[in-house]
């Protein structure tokens, strides 16, 4: 009966190739790793904001006088209010941590390198579309650092020559932040930005599944295929890799949980503390940080002090900022090396590497804490050493010696 009634959908729409060809038979290296658990969990993710909001949305108010309250009505008075708005906020966190890791793989074993260069840059979409979506989330509880921050990202905007003052006022809609801007950036978080993601994340996985996985190895699974096509160092990713997949689900969801149930706001990470006040435009807070995900990319913003070539200190610092997010994109065409893997490349990838993570971790902590002259001077250095990992790439993957790549991959 189930048989014939999906034979007469298949006759309709290919429903079972469909499942068997990106699911079931999906050929998945047999060496994945750790890493490769990421992108499974982003999904998970996902999902997870996408109930939450829109439980959130049936009690929140998009005005700016009924915002902050709403958001008090929601913890206190509606039924699990509190568990949905921790779950939402906890989420927004672990969404960045994992997209950072995802993409720290991605660097690792060269899966930007062809023939997946478009899903590298698809994926990179994924990350400039949740970098708008955190933003425009976290000013809709109207507190002081939703305030706030709207004031400082959105004036970057001010400080573009010659036409800034105008396109400000045009995102703000108003002559200064407003309950009109944060309507219009409602509509973005809840419409246009998760609708954007779904469809990019969708075209991410269907790209993937054009060229198929990279491995840790970094080499081509599809060069050696048995008498059937299937190619012989890649298992089917059902049941296989799902178990793995699901395991890493569960362990997740007890971090998640822990956060959710017994550390809502982690110290202040993941809900700043002068959140819990509402916004006021007259008191400016002592220190404007943003949420720690993007502090690194703030350090760079304030590590520019000085104005050049007739542009302002502010205009410079919002370029650079700008710069060490796009420039990810760039990736597939800074490398040049013959070999994938950082396991098979030089000595030198290793250190750029290296030295890539150390700017990033030393710049979120310096984005995090107020600026003082020395902070200053450290932040203008680890933002060189941050671009320098990109910049000098053409040259140290192209020239140095790199280990010999195994034909297949090696399994420890
Ligand atoms: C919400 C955002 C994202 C989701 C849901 C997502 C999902 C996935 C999934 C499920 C996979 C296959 C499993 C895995 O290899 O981990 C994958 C692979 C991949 N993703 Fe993403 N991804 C996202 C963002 C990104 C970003 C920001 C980048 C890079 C800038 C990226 C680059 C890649 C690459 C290169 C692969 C193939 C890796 C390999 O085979 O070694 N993804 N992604």
């Amino acid at each position: 009966m189930v048989t014939k009634i999906m034979s007469w959908f298949d006759e309709r729409l290919p429903i079972t190739a469909t499942i068997e060809r990106h699911l079931t038979k999906y050929p998945a290296p047999i060496n994945m790793n750790i890493w490769y658990l990421a992108g499974f969990l982003l999904i998970v993710v996902l999902v997870i904001q996408l109930i939450s909001g829109i439980w959130l949305l049936m009690s929140y108010e998009p005005t700016a006088e009924g915002a902050f309250a709403s958001i008090q009505y929601i913890m206190r008075d509606v039924e699990y209010g509190w568990m949905i708005r921790y779950m939402h906020t906890t989420g927004a966190s672990a969404f960045f941590a994992l997209i950072y890791l995802h993409m720290f793989r991605g660097m690792m074993y060269g899966s930007y390198q062809k023939p997946r260069e478009l899903l590298w840059v698809i994926g990179w979409f994924t990350y400039l579309l949740l970098c708008m979506l955190g933003f425009t989330g976290y000013v809709l509880p109207w507190g002081q650092m939703s305030f706030w921050a709207a004031q400082v990202i959105m004036s970057l905007f001010g400080s573009i020559p010659f036409f800034g003052e105008e396109l400000l006022t045009w995102i703000r809609g108003d002559y200064l932040i407003s309950g009109i801007t944060l309507n219009r950036l409602f509509a973005l978080h809840v419409v246009l930005l998760p609708l954007a993601l779904i469809v990019v994340i969708f075209v991410h996985i269907l790209a993937l599944h054009e060229v198929g996985s990279n491995n840790p190895d970094g080499v081509d699974v599809k060069k050696f295929k048995d008498e059937d096509g299937v190619p012989l160092d890649t298992k089917p990713f059902f049941p296989y890799d799902i178990v793995h997949d699901l395991y890493a689900v569960g362990v997740f969801l007890i971090f998640f949980c822990f956060i959710m149930f017994f550390y809502p706001d982690g110290g202040g990470y993941v809900i700043e503390y002068v959140n819990y006040e509402a916004a006021d435009n007259l008191k400016t807070p002592e220190h404007i940080v943003p949420s720690w995900y993007y502090t690194p990319y703030y350090a760079m913003l304030r590590a520019i002090t000085f104005p050049l070539f007739g542009l302002s200190a502010k205009f410079l610092g919002f370029v650079v900022m700008a710069a060490g997010i796009a420039i990810f994109v760039a990736l597939p065409w800074l490398d040049r090396s013959p070999v994938k893997s950082i396991r098979y490349k030089g000595v030198y990838s290793k250190f750029f590497l290296t030295l890539f993570v150390i700017s990033f971790f030393v710049l979120g902590y310096l984005g995090s804490v107020a600026s003082t002259p020395i902070r200053t001077i450290l932040a203008q250095f680890f933002t060189c050493t941050y671009f320098a990992y990109f910049l000098l790439m053409p040259i140290y993957s192209k020239y140095e010696k790199c280990n010999p790549v195994p034909d297949r991959v090696t399994l420890s």
